[in-house]
């Protein structure tokens, strides 16, 4: 008891010791929206070629529209996967992915508990039934947990790459073969990195990517779906359109081999396919630069006694977002983010996610009227809520870190790298 009182006397005058002395910058250091901050003259000049041309819409126009087409030939290229379909943001994709794959009621759908909403909304609105499953210090999906959240029911599984950090795709291939389970990786906030050298996105069944404002590259709004299955393009292009299968895709796969199918139109701009394709062609400039950001503040820091790092499976793929730690307990990961503000730095906890299970609308089951989800005797008896993801719960708040920019200067760098040594010890 003498001792425990000691060091929260210590550590509380080190603290404020910190919080008083000249802060490591004199204005606060945070990052920006990573593709817009690459927008010249290149995004200016494929949007004048469509106003130009006059021909707005993917399909047909004045002239014969090239921007959604290029952007999936090449983006299908960056990815290593035969067919690349652009559609209007992460969230379509996620749901073209779920009709390609044939995912409907009395199937289950699991994925991790921390992840955005449209995962869980896509599983939904396909009619299946989410099962949220337990994360690990990577931050996404734990194997193990996943595996026990296997049932006769479970279709398939949405393989999360959070912030930049490819989740155990090993092991969670392995566990979805054994089961027969169909993989979709979710990519949205990992577009450009790799794993065991080959880009994420390349290993699932189908893969989905965001192309929104915090993503990587952007276009305000964009997304995209991979695959290598001629028949899982097929119905992902029937249903991002309205069923139909046009010439320009289906001269991919030669016969058609699907009958048509109902579609939602999540058809990409031409305009939106522009920009996409400028920035498609800066990703790799965007991630190299990010990543020796971020292995700049890993070598700055790596020495400090007793750190330990948010896991990354494949350190080398990892996209380097940021530089997340575990500061033991909550109120630790507290003080961490009120020090570093005083040093003018941004630090957060992991963000730009959720704990679903612990949502109020989704603890209550919220659907419309008779929504065939949660009517099935599985369905009925699966509990959300606190209870059941306390792991997650605990890692989030416990781990905390600085969130990295491809436009810090080596001055930020090395400032955050000051201010995370004058802050950690204390
Ligand atoms: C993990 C994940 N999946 C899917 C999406 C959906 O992407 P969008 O915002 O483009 O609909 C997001 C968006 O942030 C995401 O973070």
């Amino acid at each position: 008891m003498e001792r425990r009182k000691f060091v929260a006397a210590t550590t509380a005058a080190l603290s404020a010791s910190a919080a008083t002395t000249t802060p490591v910058r004199a204005t606060l250091l945070r990052p920006g929206y990573w593709g817009t901050q690459f927008y010249d003259e290149k995004e200016r000049a494929e949007l004048n070629d469509v106003l130009d041309a006059q021909s707005p819409f993917r399909w047909y126009g004045a002239k014969t529209p090239t921007k959604v087409l290029q952007f999936e030939k090449e983006f299908a290229a960056r990815m290593q996967t035969k067919f690349a379909l652009g559609v209007t943001s992460g969230t379509a994709a996620l749901q073209v992915a779920m009709a390609a794959l044939e995912i409907g009621p009395g199937d289950e759908v699991i994925l991790p508990a921390w992840t955005w909403h449209s995962c869980f909304n896509a599983v939904l609105l396909a009619g299946a039934l989410p099962v949220c499953v337990e994360i690990d210090t990577t931050f996404n999906i734990d194997p193990a947990a996943f595996e026990r959240a296997i049932t006769p029911q479970t279709k398939a599984v949405i393989a999360v790459h959070l912030q930049g950090n490819p989740c155990r795709l090993d092991q969670v291939l392995a566990i979805a073969k054994k089961h027969k389970l169909k993989v979709i990786e979710d990519c949205a906030q990992s577009v450009g990195a790799s794993y065991n050298g080959r880009p994420v996105g390349s290993y699932g069944d189908i893969s989905i990517y965001s192309l929104q404002l915090n993503k990587t590259i952007t276009a305000g709004e964009g997304g995209a779906v991979v695959t290598n299955d001629p028949v899982l393009f097929e119905r992902a292009s029937r249903f991002h359109d309205l069923g139909g299968f046009r010439a320009p895709h289906q001269q991919q796969v030669g016969e058609p081999r699907v009958p048509w199918l109902f579609g939602a139109n999540y058809r990409m701009s031409e305009f939106t396919g522009g920009v996409l394709l400028a920035q498609l062609r800066k990703l790799d400039k965007i991630v190299t630069a990010i990543r020796a950001n971020s292995r700049q503040v890993y070598d700055g820091i790596r020495d400090l006694p007793g750190i330990q790092f948010r896991h990354l499976p494949d350190p080398a793929g990892e996209l380097g977002a940021g530089v997340f730690f575990d500061l033991k307990t909550k109120d630790r990961a507290d003080r961490f983010l009120t020090a570093m503000k005083a040093e003018n730095i941004t630090a957060a906890k992991p963000g730009g996610s959720v704990i679903l299970p612990t949502l109020p609308h989704i603890i209550a089951k919220a659907t419309p009227p008779g929504w065939p989800s949660y009517s099935t005797p599985r369905g009925k008896a699966l509990q959300y809520g606190a209870q059941s993801c306390p792991q997650t719960i605990d890692i989030l708040q416990r781990f905390a870190g600085v969130p990295l920019d491809p436009k810090y200067t080596r001055q930020d760098l090395t400032d955050i790298v000051a201010a995370i040594r004058k802050v950690y010890p204390a």
